[in-house]
């Protein structure tokens, strides 16, 4: 049978899928790329806004036509939404045969199994500890170069806003030994970048313990990946402000492999807004974090997230978010209006920040941006770039393209003698705001 999967939502949506795929595969399913060639249809969901869940409700919901002219098919949502509506989803919309919640994933060809056979409604929503060892198959594309590795699952930190502790449950993180081991595999399969992955990564091997001032689990295991030989590049999302202990930062700094472009989610430059956020740092305390990484590691980049509109936010409050802004200088940043989601502390305060209000701070934060990056791409321009090519660009078939260090993509006239997986220097020529020609 064939499975089209459908993916919404953050990167570590994107490696469930792909591991849950490729359970699907090793199970006998064929995966096909277009909707219309499949007999099952998967959704794997996302839940931290609610634009987001009423995005993956409304396109779940308009397959009752298909459904009705071809009741064979099987339809499936999976991960966050799954995990936080439960049976509610089946109640709303009968033509969904099965709700499979975040840690379901790996038992996903035994629930179809069930549902085929069956033929009644399934909703597998239990925690399930084995999912992190499960978890590990890949699939690979042709000339692929980089690949994701889940390093944690879960989150501890309940940040007043998000859903995510919610419905992705407590931290864990995977044996060191399993991960050196799956980035090995990886590059011995021929590639060159790993992006690891997890909702509080940088607590990676702390299960919710506090970070101790002297060690840092995480800043092992990224010195154990950069003395892995063949791999070029380690990068790694999302990591908190407050595990970045000096240990922590040395390693970013000082291993050679580790990209120098670190996301690191500031949400809001306000210290009354982020102590009602309960993230625990100050606007003057990021700030620190950000000069030391810049100190140890001259022409490092970072983005962030930041959300506009948090319950009281005021235009000083916004001011202040605007200054820490500016004063980190971004190259990048994702910018969210702020959304009440129900269950977490945040939503028993009134969402009092009118839309127009929201909607016209978000436009500033993203002006703003775009000088910044206009500045960075200016100084860009003539300086050499190290690019990890990528091959053929897919845009214009005359061209190749690869990744600078800070994830831009740079497009350049194929050199000869040069090849997929390469790290090479280029003369950057002009920039756009997400694309440096060289
Ligand atoms: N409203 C708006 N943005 C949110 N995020 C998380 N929860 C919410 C919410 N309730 C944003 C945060 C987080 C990113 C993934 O999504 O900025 O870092
Ligand atoms: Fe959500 Fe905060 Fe955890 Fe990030 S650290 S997933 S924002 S609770």
């Amino acid at each position: 049978m064939k499975f089209y999967i459908k993916t919404y939502g953050c990167q570590m949506n994107e490696r469930d899928s792909e591991a849950a795929a490729s359970a699907l595969i090793a199970s006998g399913y064929e995966m096909v790329n277009e909707e219309g060639k499949a007999d099952i249809l998967l959704f794997n969901t996302c839940s931290v806004r609610d634009q987001a869940e009423r995005k993956a409700l409304g396109k779940v919901g308009i397959l009752i036509k298909l459904k009705k002219e071809k009741p064979h098919i099987i339809i499936g949502v999976l991960g966050c939404m799954a995990q936080r509506l439960k049976e509610k989803i089946i109640e709303d919309i009968p033509h969904v045969d099965f709700v499979a919640g975040t840690e379901q994933f790996h038992r996903l060809p035994e629930i179809i199994a069930s549902v085929l056979s069956k033929r009644k409604h399934i909703v597998a929503i239990d925690a399930d500890s084995e999912i992190i060892e499960r978890l590990a198959g890949h699939l690979y594309s042709d000339n692929q170069i980089s690949a994701y590795i889940s390093v944690m699952r879960g989150c501890n930190r309940f940040c007043s806003y998000c859903i995510v502790p919610y419905v992705r449950g407590n931290e864990r993180s995977r044996p060191m030994e399993d991960i050196i081991a799956e980035a090995g595999r990886l590059v011995d399969a021929g590639i060159r970048e790993i992006i690891l992955l997890g909702q509080n990564i940088a607590s990676y091997g702390l299960e919710g313990r506090g970070q101790p001032t002297e060690s840092s689990p995480f800043a092992e295991l990224l010195a154990r990946l950069n003395a892995i030989e063949g791999l070029v590049r380690i990068r790694f999302t999302s990591p908190h402000p407050q595990y970045f202990n000096e240990k922590l930062i040395d390693a970013v700094a000082m291993l050679q492999k580790v990209c120098k472009n670190v996301h690191l989610p500031m949400q809001s430059g306000s210290d009354r807004i982020l102590k009602l956020m309960n993230r625990h740092y100050t606007a003057e305390k990021y700030l620190s974090i950000v000069n030391s990484l810049k100190a140890k590691a001259p022409g490092i980049t970072f983005s962030t997230d930041i959300i506009v509109g948090f319950p009281t936010e005021t235009e000083a409050d916004f001011n202040d978010t605007r200054q820490l802004m500016q004063a980190v200088e971004y190259d990048n940043a994702y910018i969210f209006k702020y959304s009440t989601r129900s269950g977490t502390k945040a939503a028993e305060m009134k969402d009092d920040v009118p839309q127009s209000i929201k909607e016209e701070r978000n436009q500033i934060l993203l002006a703003d941006l775009a000088r910044t990056t206009e500045e960075h791409n200016r100084k860009i321009v003539g300086a050499d770039v190290e690019v990890l090519v990528e091959g053929v660009s897919k845009r214009n078939s005359t061209r190749w393209c690869g990744r600078s260090d800070s994830n831009k993509v740079v497009v350049f006239d194929p050199v000869p003698g040069i090849k997929i997986g390469d790290l090479a220097k280029f003369k950057i020529t002009r920039a756009t705001a997400m694309t440096l020609f060289g």
